[in-house]
């Protein structure tokens, strides 16, 4: 029996986990899925629950699943993210709630009820599956879940035929990396997010031997010597802007590719990428400037 759950990151001051707590965040690389855990098999979870609707009643079911009839539920969540709304969530699932504020939070306790009511129906709901408007496998909570990002469509547009190898950073469930391999002269394809469910739809959209599919977090790589870098970075960490990111994408980039090797980005016009991307390249042109995003080729 696996004692403790921990769902999202760590929360220290907010909540407290026992030491040895099994972490099951998708967006924490090497943490266990928790879509995999037996049912009944845990005696507490401790759940910071996603904002999105169908995320968050995925996430809270699965919770209910594991946990053993009685083990204890602590759902919290920032209160101008759906923490207003996890009571009656829970309360759906059949749970009598205790609920307590605090620190711009709402934490919701439970114990398990006997027979939670409806949990089969929204782990149904929140599963991967083909999303016919992708033509492509996606899943509740992944970016832009289901539809193309407009960024990502402007991207894939524009995107010349590449050559040799390469990666996709941040590759989410693999559009623009399947419009990559639609050239011939790629002869690999680096495809990293830091999204396990993302990753694992990758791997279903992605047949093709040149690709490989990484759960990783792209700050952390240490591949050298490619020939190009495609990427819509990322400028949200859990929810909140965070320009960092995207100028870590850029360093991770140039850091990456071999001398005269190519990175192709489209960053929301409002970004200011212009200082990060010439500290980084040795020239960086935009090559489009529409609809609210800019398509950027920098050469290293
Ligand atoms: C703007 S989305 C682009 C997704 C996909 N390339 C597309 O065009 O539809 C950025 C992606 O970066 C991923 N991401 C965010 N932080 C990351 C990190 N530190 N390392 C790897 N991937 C990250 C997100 O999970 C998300 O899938």
């Amino acid at each position: 029996m696996t004692a403790v759950l921990l769902y999202g990151a760590p929360a220290p001051g907010l909540v407290e986990v026992p030491a040895g707590a099994v972490q099951v965040s998708p967006l924490m690389p090497g943490s266990q899925d928790l879509a995999a855990i037996a049912d009944g098999s845990v005696d507490a979870a401790t759940v910071l629950a996603p904002g999105g609707t169908v995320e968050r009643d995925y996430v809270l079911a699965q919770a209910l699943r594991v946990l053993r009839p009685g083990g204890s539920l602590l759902a919290f969540a920032p209160k101008d993210k759906g923490g207003g709304r996890l009571r009656k969530a829970l309360e759906g699932f059949g749970c009598a709630v205790s609920e307590d504020a605090r620190r711009h939070h709402r934490f919701c306790r439970a114990a398990r009820p006997a027979e939670p009511r409806d949990v089969d129906a929204a782990i149904a709901a929140g599963a991967p599956r083909r999303v016919p408007a992708l033509g492509a496998w996606s899943q509740p909570g992944v970016f832009s879940w289901d539809r193309l990002d407009p960024g990502s469509a402007r991207l894939i547009e524009l995107l010349p035929a590449l050559k040799g190898q390469g990666a996709d950073l941040g590759c989410g469930v693999g559009l623009l990396a399947a419009r990559v391999l639609a050239s011939p002269e790629v002869t690999a394809l680096a495809c990293v997010d830091i999204d396990r469910r993302a990753v694992a739809c990758a791997e279903h959209n992605l047949d093709d031997p040149r690709a490989t599919i990484r759960w990783a977090d792209v700050r952390q790589m240490d591949e050298v010597g490619l020939d190009f870098v495609v990427m819509n970075p990322p400028f949200h960490d859990g929810g909140t802007e965070d320009r960092d990111l995207g100028v870590a994408f850029i360093g991770a980039a140039a850091r990456m590719l071999r001398k005269g090797g190519v990175c192709w980005l489209v960053a929301n016009r409002h970004l200011p990428y212009e200082a990060p991307l010439a500290a980084a390249f040795a020239k960086a042109e935009v090559r489009a400037d529409a609809g609210g995003y800019k398509i950027i080729e920098a050469r290293k």
